[in-house]
């Protein structure tokens, strides 16, 4: 069975209580709820990491390794300038997909480039907690080809 991992970074601990009209009012353990039954109507295994810290977010992708097809990934914050995670996902080799709950490219000047993007197969971003199901199916169907 394919095996995807969603991984979280810093603060997206917080959705439902950090800034709800940007980030909308659901919950992590919400979405991740909701992402399960993505995963089983698509017929795939699906694992969650958030951390707030960067080398236990690289770790994470090290431990993916031959241990998951592909990753989902809202580097938060990180997205704009951890070069180290960029270097993490190019070390591995998974696909990964970036994905925002809030639309990154009509925010603040900061939030417009990705360091990710260049690693990544392609970004969703602007559709709340959506992002993630649209992520998981556009995963799924970049692993099937
Ligand atoms: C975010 C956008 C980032 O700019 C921000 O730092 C976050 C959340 C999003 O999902 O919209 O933490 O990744």
């Amino acid at each position: 069975m394919t095996r995807i991992l969603v991984l979280n970074g810093p603060n997206l601990n917080m959705l439902g209580i950090r800034e709800p009209g940007v980030y909308g009012s659901m919950s992590l353990p919400a979405i991740e709820e909701m992402l399960k039954e993505t995963a089983a109507s698509l017929g795939v295994d699906i694992s969650f990491f958030q951390s707030n810290h960067e080398g236990a977010l690289i770790d994470r992708i090290h431990e993916a390794y031959g241990q998951v097809e592909g990753i989902v990934m809202n580097p938060g914050a990180f997205t704009h300038y951890s070069i180290a995670i960029r270097d993490a996902i190019a070390s591995v080799g998974i696909p990964v997909v970036e994905v925002h709950l809030s639309n990154i490219h009509k925010r603040e000047a900061f939030r417009h480039v990705s360091v990710i993007a260049p690693v990544a197969i392609g970004q969703i971003a602007g559709f709340g907690a959506q992002s993630y199901v649209l992520g998981v199916h556009a995963l799924v169907n970049q692993l099937k080809q």
